[in-house]
């Protein structure tokens, strides 16, 4: 690792920052050790995702060793792993001194975290989830934005990954992923996803009307 990053370090004007793990299992836990070697050959900032190689994503991941990376490093020390609510945000801030956090899987389940994080870190509140026109709105964007990425049919079927998110708890949510989920090109999925849209708009008079 040491020969890798310094090397690293060596060869590119830009700033070099790692992510890792505490370490490979229970027994070889180094992070200290390892932030501190980092430091030493240049890296500009650390994230470790708190769980050893050996644990995968099982098991929680330990932020009780960050404290002590922070007093070993100058350099930031962003926290990850399973950071998923902006509760869970501001209490890996107090409990481990971090200087931020890194959110992975959470991102995919609710792309909303982030502004959700920072209204509750600022006013200590939670925001309402988002409304419907503005889930399908993103989910739309998110669409298209990954057709240009990645080429239509790839970034389609890889989106299917994507609906139980932006469609949770909604209304014939199951049938209409259900449905999506055959598609293969960009156009028959937006215009379900209109056609959704109108129909639950009238669902919703409807029920007002009840
Ligand atoms: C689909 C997927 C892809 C990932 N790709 C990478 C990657 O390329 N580099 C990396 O350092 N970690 C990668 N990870 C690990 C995450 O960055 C993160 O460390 C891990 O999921 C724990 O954080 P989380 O609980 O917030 O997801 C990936 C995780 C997932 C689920």
């Amino acid at each position: 690792m040491e020969k890798i990053v310094s090397r690293i370090v060596k060869c590119v004007k830009l700033p070099v920052t790692v992510k890792t793990r505490l370490g490979w299992d229970a027994e070889e836990i180094r992070i200290v050790e390892v932030a501190k070697m980092l430091e030493q050959v240049g890296v500009r900032g650390l994230t470790i995702h708190c769980r050893t190689r050996a644990q995968g994503h099982k098991g929680d991941p330990d932020f009780t060793w960050i404290p002590s990376v922070k007093a070993a490093v100058s350099i930031p020390v962003f926290v990850n792993g399973s950071i998923d609510t902006p509760e869970k945000i501001l209490r890996t801030f107090e409990e481990t001194g971090c200087d931020g956090v890194m959110i992975g899987r959470a991102a995919i389940d609710n792309p909303w975290i982030f502004n959700q994080a920072k209204h509750y870190l600022l006013h200590r509140e939670l925001l309402p989830p988002p409304a419907l026109e503005e889930r399908l709105r993103v989910l739309t964007d998110h669409l298209q934005l990954s057709v240009e990425c990645k080429g239509e049919r790839k970034a389609v079927i890889e989106f299917r990954k994507h609906y139980s998110a932006y469609l949770r708890n909604l209304p014939f949510a199951a049938k209409v992923r259900l449905e999506l989920m055959q598609f293969v090109e960009m156009a028959p999925v937006l215009d379900r996803i209109n056609e959704y849209v109108v129909s639950l708009q009238s669902y919703e008079a409807a029920e007002a009307a009840v």
